[in-house]
């Protein structure tokens, strides 16, 4: 279908941050497959100057409104969904006051600081029927999508019974300012809020079979470590009660891993899979390696070069924001108020086992 012939929808953005204009490059992005037309309705910054720059730089084929108060944003009858691109401290304070506006949200991980606010989020929304889902991108890409077929349909590693993944991203914590997002607690500071989440959702692909939204809960073990009482670095251990698989999802902001190398294994009957990529936030490839019959001891622990691996690769697009883009205008369009791939209860699931793995780590956010 022509550019000109598909269904539009439009954004008012919140924030002009680091992933806010990552996302506005995608969704001006025009791909093969596109089946929306997305146009940047509107921003709000904190400053005039700041959306007027950002606007010329991001999306400069558009003619969005500039707002220098968010609030302004809900308020404009023209836009349909706004994108909200704040640090994880305000995701609160900005849904509901969308909400409140009656604005359908795309909201950034982590969705908010506890389960507690997600779920008084998802009331307002529902009270006020309006569409909101977690900007968790990673679960829209397909190779994402792929590999959760692959093991829990096609069973190629045959049954799952353990997985690991680590999210290291040295941020230089020590040289940032203390109103930094990474240092000020009550914007969320800390590594698990902000990248840990990833290292769970890969576990989660891993581990629960069951439909988003009812995942069993799992039994946790979790330890964090603080520097000037923000948490750098965390380990937890998840134990799925009705099947005993094992999950360890750990996480620092004090050292990155090297980029293309492995951040996520998983392991069942049949075999194991590595994925690969830049980190678990943008994975590239995965190789699923069945397991080796007949062999010996020696062929298994010394003899790498003998293990037959599938690789499957997945070419970049854009960004990767483009899959998530798509799906939420689409439900938008369709007037669901829900998403399918992250619906309300996945969120609440997710935020719930981050609330416990803080509370046995003793990470506390103001006013918890
Ligand atoms: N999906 C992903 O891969 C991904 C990647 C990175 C981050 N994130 C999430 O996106 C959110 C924002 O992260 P980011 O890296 O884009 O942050 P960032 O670069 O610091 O930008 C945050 C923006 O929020 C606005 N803001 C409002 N009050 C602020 C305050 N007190 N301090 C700092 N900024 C404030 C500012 O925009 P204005 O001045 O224009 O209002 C600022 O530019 C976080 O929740 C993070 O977890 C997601």
């Amino acid at each position: 279908m022509a550019m000109g012939e598909l269904p539009t929808i439009r954004w008012g953005i919140i924030a002009t941050g680091l992933i806010s204009s990552w996302f506005v490059e995608d969704l001006v992005l025009e791909w093969q497959g596109l089946k929306v037309k997305h146009i940047i309705q509107a921003i709000g910054s904190s400053s005039l100057q700041k959306g007027q720059d950002f606007a010329a730089k991001y999306c400069p084929k558009q003619t969005p409104q500039i707002y220098d108060i968010y609030g302004k944003v809900y308020l404009d009858n023209e836009v349909d969904i706004v994108y909200i691109g704040t640090p994880h401290g305000y995701h609160y304070r900005d849904c509901m006051e969308a909400i409140a506006a009656g604005k359908n949200i795309l909201c950034e991980k982590s969705f908010t600081l506890n389960a507690r606010q997600a779920r008084e989020i998802f009331d307002a929304a529902r009270a006020k029927n309006v569409y909101v889902a977690e900007a968790m991108w990673l679960r829209h890409r397909p190779l994402y999508l792929e590999l959760k077929r692959l093991l829990h349909e096609e069973k190629v590693i045959g049954d799952v019974f353990r997985a690991n993944c680590d999210f290291a991203s040295d941020i230089g914590l020590e040289n940032l300012p203390a109103t930094s997002r990474y240092r000020d607690l009550s914007l969320g500071a800390g590594s698990f809020l902000d990248i840990g989440v990833y290292s769970l959702t890969w576990i989660m692909l891993a581990l629960n079979d069951r439909p988003a939204g009812q995942g069993q809960k799992p039994h946790i073990m979790a330890a964090q470590t603080h520097e000037d009482g923000i948490e750098v670095t965390t380990s937890a251990i998840l134990q799925y009660p009705s099947t005993s698989r094992q999950g360890i999802v750990t996480t620092t902001n004090k050292s990155s891993g090297a980029p293309g190398e492995v951040f996520a294994a998983i392991h069942g009957t049949e075999g194991f899979v590595e994925v690969e990529g830049k980190a678990p936030s943008i994975p590239e490839s995965f190789t699923v390696y069945p397991k080796q019959k007949g062999g010996s001891a020696d062929r298994c622990f010394f003899k790498r070069e003998m293990w037959q691996g599938q690789r499957h690769e997945y070419a970049p697009l854009g960004r990767g924001f483009v899959y998530e883009a798509q799906n939420t205008a689409l439900d938008v369009l369709a007037g669901r108020k829900e998403s399918s791939i992250m619906p309300w209860a996945e969120t609440l699931y997710i935020m719930e086992i981050m609330d416990e793995i803080r509370r046995q780590g003793k990470t506390i956010y103001p006013g918890e």
